[in-house]
């Protein structure tokens, strides 16, 4: 059996991804830039290589039919082409999409252009776009840590947070299973979760009461300054300003896995360690 590459191997949803296939009893080929770093699970082969250089995917995709990509950089024509002149015959997606916005929308454009180089690739496709990561709210770990207080902004906004053991397994249904060339998934979680309710469940799994500190845009545009680029601040202040922006629940877990979606208060428990 030949070995399935991953890329994005030691990100949020990479991992749940390879311990998935190694549990489906597949080889695992993973794709870092730092193999001396990746703490990947034993059995699992670690290849260096970055998006930035695509020539540099090369030796990753030798024997390789099947590759899950995800897209976090590089020029997505660049990587398609690697990607078709090493006979990839299957491939999974996982990036971002905001179909509300247009093409030409600053936030959307690299993004489209990656998207349609991989359907141009030759290769049997399937995009996955989730909805907000339930792991985003690792962000907090730090404050509930040091002083059992979350400080962010839209206490009652609502989104439909996916745990990444979904997102993962709808990537490796997609990777194994036939019937899923095409499609366009959108994971999310069963239920939209207001922000407030979300911290109030952290303090639940850590086993101490742990307060919401509502910041103001402004304030919380101060907050996020060292986390994320200027355009992605505005875009979360943007979203906030509509309470049910994220709110949406898709079927595509339920329908794909055959079990509802895994519950934002199933996540806070498991990761409780991360949070005491
Ligand atoms: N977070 C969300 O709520 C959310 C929602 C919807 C969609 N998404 C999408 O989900 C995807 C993952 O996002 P994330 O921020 O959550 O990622 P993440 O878990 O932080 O993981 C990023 C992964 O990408 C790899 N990587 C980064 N730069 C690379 C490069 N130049 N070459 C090769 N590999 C590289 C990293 O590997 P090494 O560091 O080991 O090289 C790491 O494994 C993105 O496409 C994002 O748009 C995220």
């Amino acid at each position: 059996m030949e070995p399935i590459l991953v890329t994005g191997a030691t990100g949020t949803v990479g991992r749940a991804v390879v311990r998935q296939l190694l549990e489906a009893g597949h080889e695992v080929r993973a794709l870092t830039r730092y193999p001396d770093q990746a703490r990947l699970p034993a059995g699992v082969e670690v290849v260096g290589g970055s998006f930035l250089e695509p020539s540099s995917l090369v030796p990753a995709l030798r024997g390789v039919r099947r590759v899950h990509l995800v897209s976090i950089g590089g020029d997505g024509p660049a990587i398609a082409d690697v990607l078709r002149r090493a006979g990839v015959e299957r491939l999974t997606h996982l990036g971002h999409n905001d179909p509300s916005r247009p093409d030409d929308d600053p936030l959307e454009t690299w993004h489209r252009v990656f998207h349609r180089a991989i359907e141009a690739s030759g290769a049997e496709w399937t995009h996955v776009f989730p909805g907000e990561f339930m792991a985003n709210t690792l962000e907090w770990a730090p404050g509930v840590r040091a002083e059992s207080v979350v400080r962010a902004p839209f206490g009652d906004w609502s989104s439909a947070l996916v745990h990444e053991d979904d997102i993962a397994g709808v990537v490796v249904r997609a990777l194994l299973e036939d019937g899923h060339a095409g499609r366009a998934y959108q994971p999310t979680g069963p239920e939209p979760v207001l922000r407030r309710d979300a911290v109030r469940m952290i303090g639940e799994a850590v086993g101490r009461p742990v307060e919401f500190v509502e910041l103001t845009p402004a304030q919380a545009r101060e907050h996020w300054r060292d986390l994320y680029p200027p355009q992605v601040v505005e875009w979360f202040l943007e979203m906030g300003t509509t309470p049910d922006a994220n709110a949406w629940v898709s079927p595509d877990v339920a329908e794909v896995l055959g079990r509802p979606g895994l519950t934002f208060d199933r996540w806070a428990r498991e990761h409780a360690a991360e949070f005491a």
